[in-house]
């Protein structure tokens, strides 16, 4: 949906990519985009260093011979999708399960840019469940703690969906997802990450029917 606006949003946050930049790679269909425009650039011949944040982009980058390093400290940018976002750049990700490694290479990252078509905005995050990754040891437990937060939460395709790192994903529901409610559930024991992302994102590139809208988070 909205292949247009996600096409116009990375096209544009492309734009910033330069010569020799270690670049955080994200997950999902509107990284998508952004990886095959760059592929094109690095045919063209732009040196970068890709950190992809998940076995998906790893094997995108691989096969449009993108280089790709994880042993690489400062990330210039990171770019990536997200499923919601609201008026202070608070983010809700995790719909593609890559939360994890998306939380890490975005909190490493100088900047962070966040592809997004205009569907995604919302003032108060409350469209998306909210994705957390638990540890798969007693998380029948670990579930139950967190519906105890106020939410209705599910295991991913009833646990058949395994993370890249081995682990399920916890779809929640809540009536607003209230940006605190990061710290309060990754205190909770077998929560590996939760898919609330605060004070990361650094610009939003909206995709509209009109061109690409650039938000600047302060
Ligand atoms: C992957 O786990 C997600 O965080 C994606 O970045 C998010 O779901 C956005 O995906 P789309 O660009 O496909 O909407």
């Amino acid at each position: 949906m909205f292949e247009n606006e996600k096409k116009i949003a990375a096209m544009e946050a492309l734009k910033f990519v330069k010569n020799d930049m270690r670049i955080g790679i994200g997950t999902g269909s509107t990284a998508y985009y952004f990886i095959e425009g760059l592929s094109e650039l690095v045919k063209k011949g732009l040196k970068i260093t890709g950190i992809p944040t998940s076995k998906k982009s790893e094997e995108l980058c691989r096969s449009f011979n993108i280089p790709v390093d994880y042993n690489i400290k400062d990330i210039d940018i990171d770019f990536d999708g997200a499923d919601e976002f609201d008026l202070y750049g608070n983010l809700i990700k995790g719909g593609g399960g890559a939360l994890v490694r998306e939380k890490i290479v975005a909190y490493n990252s100088r900047e962070f840019y966040v592809l997004v078509d205009h569907s995604k905005y919302s003032e108060r995050l409350h469209k998306f469940p909210l994705p957390v990754e638990v540890l798969p040891f007693m998380s029948d437990k670990t579930l139950e703690n967190i519906e105890k937060l106020g939410c209705k939460a599910s295991f991913r395709d009833d646990k058949k969906f395994i993370s890249d790192n081995g682990n399920y994903i916890i779809d929640c529901v809540f009536n607003y997802t209230d940006p605190e409610l990061e710290s309060q559930i990754k205190m909770i024991p077998g929560v590996v990450e939760v898919g609330i992302f605060r004070h990361l994102a650094t610009k939003i590139f909206q995709g509209t029917i009109d061109g690409c809208k650039i938000i600047d988070i302060k």
